[in-house]
This record gives C-alpha cells, sequence and structure tokens, in this order.
C-alpha cells in the first residue's frame, strides 16, 4: 500500500486541515483532530483484494432468528427503555451527571443478569476492585458469574473478554479506558471512538451485549465525539435531581425500541428501586387546592403518558429586561408560548418575569405540555386558577389554535386512573366511548382559558 500523505480530520464535523488544529474551525471543538492516512489508487485496490471478504449476501427471507435474541435484566423499568430488555450483541451506551447513579444501575443490572445465569465481566476503569466490592455488599450482589476487572487498556481488556468469554460485559467508563493504538490520552476524542470501536467489535463478533458508561459534559451531552452516539444501538440518559432520591432513564435513541422511553427510579442505600407508580411521586407534594399558577398536564414520554404539574410565577420584574427562567422546559417554546399569550389573548408581560417548573425534576420535551405551559402563565398572570381536578393536553400553534396529539386514549385514562375528573384537550381528537372522564374540547387558546378556569375565580379574568 503506498502512503502519499496524510490528513487532519475533525471527528465532530468532520472538517478537514492540512495540518493539525488544536481549535476546530468548523464547529469549534477542542482535541477533535485525528490524522488519517491516505492512500493512492493503486495501493487502496492492493489492499482490497487482500482482504476481501468471500461471504455472499444473504436473503433476507433465509435468515435465521437465534433463540434468544432479547434477555431481561430483571428489572422491568430499565427493560422498559431498552424496548423489552437487552439485545444480544448489541452496544448501549449510559450517561449521566457524576454521582447520579451511573455504576450503581449496571453493577445492578449485571448482579441480576447473574441470577439468571449469564456471565458478567464488570470492567472497572474508575475503581479498584474492592471498591466494586463495597458497592456490592451494599446492593446485596453475590454471585460466582460476576467477574471484576479493574483494568484501563483496551487490548488488555479484551485478551481477558476472549478468555472469559462472557455474556455481557459492563465497561465503566469509555472515558477512562485506552487503546495504545492511539497515541493520546485516555479520554480525548481519538481514544473514545477507538475504544468504542473496539467495543463494538466484540460486540458484533462475538455477541455480546456491551453495555458502556459514559461521561456528559457540563452542557449535558456526552463527553467525546458526537459519532460515539452514531456507533452504539442505544442511548440511554440518566438524569434526575442530584438533590432528590429519584432518578429518570430516557432513552435517547434505540436500534432495538422506542425512543424517549423513561424508566423511574428511586435511589436508596441498597441501590436503585423501580418506581411502578411515577404519578404518584410526581404528584404528591401537590396541594390539594386549586392554587394560580398550577396545571397538571399528561406528557407522553416514550410509550406511557406521565401526570406531571407546571407551575408558573409571573411578577413585575424590577430589571429593564423581563427574565423568563424555566426549569424542565425548553425556555425557547416558553417564549413562543408568551408571545401567543400576548397576542392573541391580549396578556401583557413585557414588564413580568415569567418563572416556569415541572415539577418533580422531570424534563418534559412534549408540545402536548404546551397548553399547561400557557393555562400555568396565564392564571399566575390573572390570578385565577384551574380546577385541581382538570388536566390540560394540548399543542399551541402560532395562531392560538390547538392541535391534536397522539395517544388520546392512554392519556385519558392515565388521568382517570390518578383520580382526575375532566380533561381538556384538542377539538379534532377523538374521544372512544368507553373514556369515562368530562372532556371538554378546544379549538382555541381562548377556548381553553374559558373553560378550565373555575366560576368562583372567573370574575377576576376580567
Ligand atoms: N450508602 C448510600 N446510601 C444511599 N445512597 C448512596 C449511598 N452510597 C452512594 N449512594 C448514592 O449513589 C450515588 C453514587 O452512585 P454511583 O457511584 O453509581 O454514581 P456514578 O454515576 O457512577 O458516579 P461517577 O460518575 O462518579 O462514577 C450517590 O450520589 C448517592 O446518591
Ligand atoms: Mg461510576
Amino acid at each position: 500500500m503506498a502512503k502519499v500523505k496524510s490528513k487532519w480530520v475533525c471527528l465532530e464535523c468532520g472538517y478537514e486541515s492540512a495540518g493539525y488544529l488544536g481549535k476546530c474551525p468548523e464547529c469549534g471543538s477542542w482535541g477533535s483532530f485525528t490524522e488519517e492516512a491516505q492512500f493512492s489508487a493503486k495501493g487502496v485496490n492492493a489492499a482490497q483484494n487482500e482482504f476481501i471478504n468471500r461471504e455472499k449476501p444473504e436473503c433476507l427471507n433465509n435468515i435465521q432468528l437465534g433463540e434468544e435474541i432479547r434477555v431481561s435484566t430483571n428489572i422491568s423499568e430499565f427493560d422498559r427503555i431498552l424496548g423489552g430488555g437487552l439485545v444480544l450483541g448489541s452496544l448501549v451506551l449510559v450517561a449521566g451527571d457524576p454521582g447520579i447513579g451511573k455504576s450503581t444501575i449496571l453493577l445492578q443490572t449485571g448482579g441480576e443478569l447473574c441470577r439468571t445465569g449469564k456471565r458478567v465481566l464488570y470492567i472497572s476503569a474508575e475503581e479498584s476492585s474492592s471498591q466494586i466490592k463495597l458497592r456490592a455488599d451494599r446492593l446485596g450482589i453475590n454471585s460466582d458469574n460476576l467477574y471484576i476487572y479493574p483494568q484501563t487498556c483496551m487490548e488488555s481488556i479484551k485478551a481477558q473478554i476472549e478468555e472469559l468469554a462472557p455474556d455481557v460485559v459492563i465497561a465503566d467508563s469509555i472515558q477512562a479506558v485506552y487503546s495504545q493504538a492511539v497515541p493520546s490520552s485516555a479520554g480525548t476524542v481519538s481514544q473514545i471512538r477507538e475504544c468504542c470501536n473496539l467495543l463494538m467489535h466484540i460486540a458484533k463478533t462475538k455477541n455480546i451485549t456491551v453495555l458502556v458508561i459514559g461521561h456528559v459534559t457540563k452542557e449535558g451531552s456526552i463527553a467525546g465525539p458526537k459519532i460515539l452516539e452514531h456507533m452504539v444501538d442505544t442511548v440511554i440518559y440518566f438524569e434526575g435531581d442530584k438533590y432528590k432520591s429519584y432518578r429518570m432513564l430516557r432513552s435517547m435513541k434505540n436500534r432495538f425500541g422506542n425512543t424517549s422511553e423513561v424508566g423511574i427510579f428511586e435511589m436508596h442505600s441498597d441501590g436503585l428501586r423501580e418506581v411502578k407508580n411515577p404519578n404518584e411521586l410526581f404528584l404528591n407534594e401537590r396541594s390539594q387546592d386549586a392554587i394560580p399558577g398550577s396545571a397538571i398536564v399528561v406528557s407522553n414520554e416514550g410509550t406511557r403518558p406521565l401526570l406531571v404539574e407546571i407551575q408558573a410565577l409571573v411578577g413585575t420584574t424590577p430589571y429593564p429586561a423581563p427574565r423568563r427562567v424555566c426549569n424542565g422546559v425548553d425556555t425557547s417554546r416558553v417564549h413562543q408560548i408568551l408571545a401567543v399569550l400576548e397576542k392573541r389573548i391580549g396578556l401583557n408581560l413585557s414588564k413580568q418575569d415569567v418563572y416556569v417548573n415541572v415539577m418533580g425534576g422531570i424534563d418534559v420535551t412534549e408540545p402536548a405540555a404546551d397548553l399547561g405551559i400557557a393555562l400555568a402563565i396565564a392564571t399566575c398572570a390573572r390570578d385565577v386558577v384551574v380546577d385541581s381536578q382538570t388536566v390540560i393536553i394540548g399543542e399551541i400553534g402560532l395562531s392560538g389554535e390547538i392541535h391534536p396529539v397522539n395517544n388520546i386514549e392512554k392519556r385519558l385514562n392515565e388521568a382517570i386512573s390518578s383520580g382526575f375528573k375532566k380533561a381538556i384537550i384538542p377539538y379534532s381528537n377523538n374521544v372512544p366511548s368507553g373514556v369515562k372522564i368530562e372532556v371538554i374540547k378546544v379549538q382555541r387558546l381562548f377556548d381553553a382559558i374559558s373553560a378550565c378556569v373555575c366560576p368562583a375565580s372567573a370574575g377576576a379574568e376580567g
């Protein structure tokens, strides 16, 4: 193979340069350049002939599936976000803030898999064997099938995987391992890419399920190249309020199941326990009396509808530019809702600070929560209330119209099971006859405000 010259490529955006650059002029990422050799056309042909694979394409109908492609982790919330269990030979990335519980959930998963007779290798690149043993004792994990290997070198890890032949490998974490093939230190973009490549190769060629822990940056995205998320089969984020005991696992990408699926856990000294009825958790701190600035929305997280309380506070600003502070909802979405409230309802918020908070520390990303956010803001601004037994469902368009949402039946059934009596829903959503809840269909934001504000307070609406 005749190597003619080399070029430097940004692993984040693919920008090419003749020499090494510390910062990418295209995407602004640091330390993302890696050297790639270019070969002459003659050299490429020679290489292709040398490694040519004689395997033939197979007809789809002739492909035989193995008996067991999915393995249950025995943790039903974890199975749910995986789309029904771990797929053999898949690569799963679990990322989250420091101390959120990544090692805990994967050690628990490893322990459960061992109980079903699987052999698990836990590669600890961050902690010693005794630290893992201490955690395992605290979590009540005790198995002859669970192997702990404190190691950071990928080549040694690969050798041990080949020798032990485990069913599942847990790598804690991808930022702490390094490959000797790459001259940079562990955690750099090129090291992460190389180590992930090696793990992916192990997973696919040996049909071993690999669970990888990943760190996140200060901004909350996975540390390392974007390509890491493309390479793996499933990306799961560990979210939650560090100051509260519950945690959420959310699938952001899944080649074998639904995305945005949420699994809810509570952190205890003996590990993460599944929360079977999350609505109780999110609504139990709610005041039973209706208060201005509060609305209950039914947000569809993956395949599960969740009832969450949106709270808003509106007050005269002491600053030249009013503040908009949002926790758990997208700030630009709130800006859009505020613009619609000003233009279509005539609510003047230009001199008002607006704070919007999703109770329970969950992130609500669905547009179906728009109407709930708008009503929380509007009721606080006008000092009126939404009936505490009412749930609000609907997406708001720029002209104040309410757009239909998906899975309305599931959402309404969830509201019924949590004891709600009334639902405000989009006009064009059809409600099946068996659903036993008072439904008010609204076409415009103005109709929703008139429909759900309590009559006793409605006079204050003005
Ligand atoms: N004895 C204990 N009782 C209750 N909770 C505990 C106890 N020990 C640890 N924890 C919980 O476990 C969390 C740490 O879990 P874990 O080490 O799995 O996190 P991690 O995400 O792997 O962290 P890192 O990013 O540092 O590796 C702590 O933040 C705490 O909430
Ligand atoms: Mg850890």
